[in-house]
């Protein structure tokens, strides 16, 4: 990595030096329990896309943590708008991400896992048809999935009326799916909190002014406001900082457990 930014820890413990891929993983690393890990890029005024897309939000460092982020995951879930919008190709790793995989027991890519009511899903695109892992859709009871879509994806249905999300990721977990990455979109993310389903946010924030007009990274109906402490701060030498929040065990509500009021 030695043509890439400098990425050094400031919080908790300031670290001397720049931080290899094998100490990015061990800080971000993976839970010992079943764990929802939320992974999004900001503008430093809160703006979720530029110009539409997270794109021009994401530089150099942030796509590093990223790719670093989906090679921990078992499963990387995604919002169907998200999917739709920002053209989600096949997930691939890179040969030594994948050998990494190999060497913690792991099967050498995660599953795509999307989210969809509507199963307004076009089975062509890359994410499905060049999938290397058979992909998995969340979906309602009576969704009708269009032509094609379950000959390169799996229906996990789970809700008569709209994805029942505990429900959904139950699934994913009784099928060892235990480390989920979720890459969005905004309304996903604000009815995974709504549910109280979200252990950690990985928030990237890159440094400049969007200005107004872009949503934020939560998005729907309005919710309880969940505490989520601190875990770290990196900062990148171009002045992306990387903030992880996570819960620890004990704040975990148990399997089930009604949301916190
Ligand atoms: N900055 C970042 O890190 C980042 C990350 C991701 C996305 N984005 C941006 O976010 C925007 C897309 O946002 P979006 O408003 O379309 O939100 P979204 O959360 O990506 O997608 C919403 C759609 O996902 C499905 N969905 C989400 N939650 C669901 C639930 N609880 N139950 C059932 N289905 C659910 C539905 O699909 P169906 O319509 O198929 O039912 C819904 O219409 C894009 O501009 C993208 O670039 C930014």
């Amino acid at each position: 990595m030695s043509d890439s930014t400098a990425i050094s820890r400031v919080w908790p413990a300031p670290a001397a030096g720049p931080l290899t891929d094998p100490e990015l993983a061990a800080l971000y690393g993976r839970a010992g329990r079943p764990h929802l890990r939320v992974n999004f890029v900001t503008s430093a005024d809160g703006a979720v896309t530029l110009d539409g897309y997270s794109e021009g939000l994401s530089g150099e460092p942030d796509k590093r943590v990223f790719g670093l982020l989906r090679m921990l995951c078992d499963g990387l879930v995604v919002a169907a708008g998200t999917l739709r919008h920002e053209g989600y190709r096949a997930v691939r790793l890179s040969e030594p991400r994948r050998a990494w995989r190999r060497e913690h027991g792991l099967v050498e890519y995660p599953t795509l896992v999307v989210v969809s009511g509507s199963l307004d899903l076009d089975p062509a695109q890359a994410a499905f048809a060049d999938a290397p892992v058979r992909p998995l859709v969340l979906t309602r009871d009576a969704a009708e999935p269009p032509p094609g879509l379950t000959e390169v994806a799996d229906l996990v249905r789970c809700g008569p009326d709209r994805v029942d999300l505990g429900a959904g990721l139950a699934e994913l977990r009784r099928r060892g799916l235990d480390q989920l990455l979720c890459e969005g979109g905004p309304h996903l993310f604000g009815a995974l909190t709504a549910a109280d389903l979200v252990d950690e946010l990985c928030l990237t924030v890159a440094p400049l002014l969007a200005g107004a007009g872009p949503g934020r990274i939560t998005a729907g109906d309005a919710g309880a406001p969940r505490r989520l402490p601190l875990r770290h701060v990196l900062a990148a030498a171009d002045g992306t900082l990387m903030l992880r929040y996570a819960r620890g065990p004990q704040e975990k509500p148990p399997a089930g457990a009604a949301p916190a009021a």
